[in-house]
């Protein structure tokens, strides 16, 4: 069991195991030739899937749809966690943990206790609080120019509010997969572990939303809803603030492959590994 400083009662993954070639592909900046190809890359992947989503005629995933309540009291740090615990206590009311997630305010920057900066990869993962199989709590801290892979998030809930500078998220649906109505949740469950070298037609990934959300507003996305790619097209550095719901130490990612023309993307298991935890550095030696 550990505490952050606050003393709030959250037990800490262990992580060491959790860092293997999956989590460079999608952090390390070693992986891109130099930053304009990281985003290029993503635009050529948009246009084309795109193009696809049009021959398809699929539907456009979920937008979301909560409403915002007005009367809910502005929290700090310590109080979020409090209220999120508190409220998955309960259930799991997406629209109560969303205005839950909105009533953060960054203002006081308590969040700085958590950043963490590395030129060297595309972002970096902060872990703030988890309690497990319940959330995870944690400031996601984005380069300049710096995208993440198309992934799902394992069957949890995602919310994702945007702290500093501005982000653009695209959610995609996969055919057969994650976001397709005609597959249910079971068999999505199903699909989580992935098979080694496996690939997929790239038209099987279909852009079905583009957005990008400044500071202060949150979005959110299931496997239900499908996936999607996090960048931060800008020149200043980006920070966010995620919610799992529950925490998880693996996922899928869809990458283009330079193979038949572009034409397939690879399917990854990713596992997942936190830069810092409470603040300090963690080793993966
Ligand atoms: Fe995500």
């Amino acid at each position: 069991m550990a505490t952050t400083s606050a003393n709030m009662d959250v037990t800490m993954h262990p992580t060491s195991a959790h860092h293997d070639a999956c989590d460079k592909l999608s952090t390390d900046s070693a992986a891109v030739p130099n930053k304009d190809s990281t985003l290029d890359s993503t635009a050529a992947s948009s246009a084309s899937l795109s193009q696809s989503q049009s021959q398809s005629g699929c539907r456009l995933a979920a937008v979301n749809k909560f409403t915002l309540n007005p009367d809910e009291p502005k929290r700090d740090l310590q109080q979020l966690v409090e209220a999120l615990q508190e409220e998955l206590e309960k259930g799991k009311d997406l629209n109560r943990l969303y205005n839950i997630m909105m009533s953060y305010d960054a203002s006081g920057n308590e969040w700085k206790r958590f950043e963490y900066w590395d030129d060297k990869k595309k972002y970096t993962r902060n872990l703030i609080a988890e309690i497990p199989d319940c959330f995870g709590l944690m400031l996601l801290c984005w380069n300049s120019e710096k995208a993440s892979p198309i992934h799902n998030h394992a069957g949890s809930e995602c919310f994702m509010k945007v702290l500093q500078g501005s982000i653009m998220e695209r959610q995609y649906v996969i055919r057969g997969g994650e976001g397709d109505g005609s597959v249910d949740k079971d068999a999505m469950q199903q699909q989580q572990s992935v098979a080694e070298n496996s690939r997929i037609p790239r038209s099987d990934i279909i852009l079905t939303n583009e957005k990008t959300y400044t500071a202060g507003s949150c979005t959110f996305i299931n496997d239900s809803l499908g996936v999607h790619a996090i960048s931060n097209p800008s020149s200043e550095r980006a920070v966010t603030l995620h919610c799992y719901i529950p925490a998880y130490d693996a996922c899928k990612s869809w990458s283009p492959t330079a193979e038949g023309d572009g034409e397939e993307c690879r399917v990854q298991q990713c596992h997942i590994s936190y830069d810092t935890e409470q603040g300090e550095r963690v080793s993966h030696d």
